[in-house]
């Protein structure tokens, strides 16, 4: 059961990223911005993803185990939240900082955490290709649901980027910090389209067999 064994595994994912938490804490606490209240960064399109569709996906999971449910769960967690939004996130963050040559305690933590973030990923690819190969009308399902979320995904992105500009144009202190602004668009659009694509590779298969076959023991 693909969908069960995928509940399974995010009840594993929880240890991950409550390490992943408390990493990110620890360092707020250190560098002295423990008590910045971050929801000062959710805009519209933060909510949507992270206080409506994760937990109602995630949530429905519960009682729902269906095809339908695991791929949008898998989507919208290990897709759109961990493999564009994540990823973009720690690229911009390791694109800046290592340049600037600061922080480099928390840019290793970041790289440890990508791992655990790697096999996230992966395991959402595997659980939704297992789930859509075959399915003309799953992969549709998959690929409307990503670009539903996609217009969200980039509104959060936009508003950082835009706030980053701002706070430059607003800064007359002299700073080792350069932020280009299309990096982190870019990274996103394409950390987008590759997702996509992956599950796309399983379209070369007819069924469940063939892609277990071309995977290998
Ligand atoms: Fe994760």
């Amino acid at each position: 059961m693909e969908g069960s064994e995928y509940i399974i595994s995010c009840e594993s994912y929880l240890h991950d990223e409550a390490k992943h938490t408390e990493m990110f804490s620890r360092w707020q606490q250190a560098v002295g911005v423990g008590d910045l209240d971050l929801s000062a960064y959710h805009n519209d399109s933060y909510k949507r993803i992270f206080y409506e569709a994760l937990p109602e996906a995630m949530e429905r999971l519960y009682t729902d185990d269906s095809p339908e449910a695991v791929i949008r769960a898998a989507a919208v967690y290990n897709m759109i939240v961990e493999g564009v939004l994540a990823e973009s996130g720690y690229y911009s963050f390791r694109q800046i900082y290592k340049k600037a040559g600061l922080f480099p305690g928390i840019l290793q933590g970041i790289d440890y955490l990508n791992m655990d973030e790697g096999r996230h990923i992966q395991f959402g690819i595997y659980t939704i290709q297992r789930l859509v190969v075959g399915n003309e009308e799953r992969f549709k399902l998959f690929h409307d649901y990503m670009d539903e979320l996609w217009a969200h995904a980039y509104g959060v992105v936009e508003y950082l980027v835009g706030l980053a500009v701002l706070q430059r144009e607003q800064s007359n202190v002299e700073s080792r910090i350069v932020f280009e602004p299309d990096m982190m668009r870019q990274y996103a659009v394409k950390q987008f389209h590759i997702r996509k694509s992956k599950i796309d590779r399983a379209r070369k298969y007819k069924n469940l067999s063939e892609l277990e076959a071309a995977a290998g023991p």
